[in-house]
């Protein structure tokens, strides 16, 4: 049918999950291997520094079959000191991507948090994926695939494991969440 179908997404997850790298390798092919560490990232300027402030907006097209559904992308900044943030830009939306790093167990549980705030204050169309990021860095692995698919399965959401730098399942996550969005 030809139609453009308009799509709010958001990224959650804890810092440097690596959100803002899974968006850039979505919408421009690219990534970037940060010099800076994250303990130096919290405490220093916003000039010099690479985690997200606030949030960051970006957009780009899907095509399923003979439908296209334009991705209105909300990249949220994982620092706590934004949390209050975060529901201007779940709300409403039409899919949320929850990011943790699978070799960071803290960052697995911060993603479950965040679903759990989806599934109370969120809307209840709201399509949710898991993306358990850094699939790249097996060798450092913290969450196993088979505990985080439980998890999802356990919580309706569809899961996988992505990688912003070698782009394993990232344009197949959003494709993913595409093809769901022209089902509805
Ligand atoms: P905040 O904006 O602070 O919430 O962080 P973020 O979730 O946007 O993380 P960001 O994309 O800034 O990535 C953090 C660090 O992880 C950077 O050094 C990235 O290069 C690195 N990174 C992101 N994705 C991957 C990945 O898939 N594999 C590897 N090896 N490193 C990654
Ligand atoms: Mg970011």
């Amino acid at each position: 049918s030809n139609q453009i179908k308009n799509a709010k997404l958001v990224l959650l997850g804890d810092v440097a999950t690596g959100k803002s790298s899974l968006v850039l390798r979505f919408v421009k092919g690219q990534f970037v291997e940060f010099q800076v560490s994250v303990a130096f990232c919290d405490s220093c300027s916003i000039a010099s520094c690479e985690s997200t402030i606030g949030a960051a907006f970006f957009s780009q097209v899907v095509a399923v079959n003979d439908e296209s559904v334009k991705f209105e992308i909300w990249d949220t900044a994982g620092q706590e000191r934004y949390h209050s943030l975060a529901p201007m830009y779940y709300r409403g939306a039409a899919a949320a991507v929850v990011v943790y790093d699978i070799t960071n167990a803290a960052t697995f549980t911060r993603a479950k948090k965040w679903v759990q705030e989806l599934q109370a204050q969120g809307s209840p169309n709201t399509i949710v994926a898991l993306a358990g990021n850094k699939a790249d860095l097996l060798e450092a692995r913290q969450v196993s695939a088979e505990e985080a698919q439980t998890y999802a399965q356990e919580n309706g959401l569809f899961f996988m494991e992505t990688s912003a730098k070698t782009a394993i399942n990232v344009n197949n996550i959003f494709y993913e969440i595409a093809k769901r969005l022209t089902q509805v």
